[in-house]
């Protein structure tokens, strides 16, 4: 089998999607499993949580292929072909495809490569472009054996954006309280479906043309991008805005989930705490948040000597508790769907 890429995506910005692949991959990897992180938002800040700005500075201008996602899709956008990334090695168990604020040039040649993919012929060029992406985390996975695949994005519907969810197989919906949450939502299911069949199409007019035969060993992603859950983030709250008011949206995402992402109709009379679509509610986890970004390391890693002591060791505890029963549970989803 080769490993799941899981992408955490909500077109609505701030919703803590950063904050939890670093911790779920620091998480991943004490459970003793290869991790491969990914950062796709060419805003770089996963990169920035796990490296600091001298060694990002120095890969940015590395002139050798594979320093970033960017730098290894770029060879595509000339005569040359995809470069092996070189990962940032973490941890023995947690490598990084640093992210790159110059990926965002590239959001126009997978634009102009879209309709190209429909076309009866010259077809090569634009699936290698639209798959670059999956291609490189094919090789980034390979070079590690890694287990899982964990990939950040940007929060929009842009062309980036969808060349990252056609690599994935596993979707989860990092989502606030609030009402621009919910209607993110109600765009995220629609778009993914778009997204999903319309792939499928060029993966179909693919198959039946003459250059699949010419390139047997060209391999693809199926797109599946398959929607295992979502998650309720309660910082986003404001902390002079009412409990009353967090409790109202936070009582519609079930149903809008349903609706929007499932496509479903029935109606849903369950709270998230009880919604089996629900992954977690991550907490609000106030000053240990600076504190963790100043050490470097997740919060369920802070010491006493980091600043950790009284009531903040106990919040420590509970954390690390969250994220191991969160992570168990997304391992549990990925099995069923994908054995
Ligand atoms: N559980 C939490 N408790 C408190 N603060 C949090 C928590 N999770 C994230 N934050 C803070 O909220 C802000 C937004 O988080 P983050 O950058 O992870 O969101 P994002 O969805 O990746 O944002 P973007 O859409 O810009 O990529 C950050 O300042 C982060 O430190
Ligand atoms: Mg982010």
């Amino acid at each position: 089998m080769s490993a799941p890429v899981l992408t955490f995506f909500n077109n609505k910005g701030g919703v803590g999607k950063t904050s939890l692949i670093y911790h779920l991959a620091w998480t991943f990897a004490d459970m003793g499993k290869s991790v491969l992180i990914a950062d796709l938002d060419p805003q770089a800040n996963l990169t920035a949580a796990f490296l600091d700005e001298e060694e990002i500075e120095r890969l940015w201008e590395d002139p050798q292929p594979g320093a970033t996602m960017f730098r290894a899709v770029k060879p595509l956008t000339a005569v040359g072909d995809i470069a092996e990334p070189r990962l940032q090695r973490i941890t023995p168990r947690l490598h990084l495809i640093p992210g790159d604020v110059e990926l965002s040039s590239f959001e126009d040649t997978l634009s102009s490569e879209w309709p190209g993919s429909m076309g009866d012929s010259n077809l090569y060029r634009p699936m290698r472009i639209l798959s670059a992406f999956w291609q490189v985390l094919r090789k980034g996975a390979d070079q590690i054996h890694a287990d899982i695949i964990l990939v950040d994005i940007g929060p929009n519907l842009g062309a980036i954006n969808r060349s990252v969810l056609i690599a994935t197989d596993f979707v989860v919906i990092p989502l606030g309280a609030d009402l621009f949450s919910l209607q993110g939502l109600k765009n995220l299911g629609p778009t993914l479906r778009s997204w999903k069949s319309l792939w499928t199409k060029r993966l179909d007019n693919w198959r039946a043309s003459r250059e699949a035969g010419e390139h047997a060993d060209f391999r693809l992603p199926q797109g599946s991008m398959e929607a295992i859950g979502y998650l309720c983030q309660q910082h986003g709250v404001r902390l002079d805005r009412p409990v009353k008011a967090y409790d109202k949206w936070v009582k519609r995402i079930p149903q809008v989930y349903r609706e929007a992402v499932l496509n479903e109709s029935e109606y849903a009379s369950v709270t998230p705490e009880l919604d089996p679509h629900c992954l977690a509610t991550i907490k609000h986890y106030r000053s240990l948040i600076p504190m963790a970004q100043e050490h470097r390391k997740p919060i369920f890693k802070l010491t006493s000597a980091d600043g950790a002591i009284g009531s903040h060791a106990g919040a420590v505890q509970d954390a690390r508790r969250d994220f191991d029963e969160l992570a168990g549970k997304i391992l549990r989803k990925i099995e069923k769907h994908h054995p």
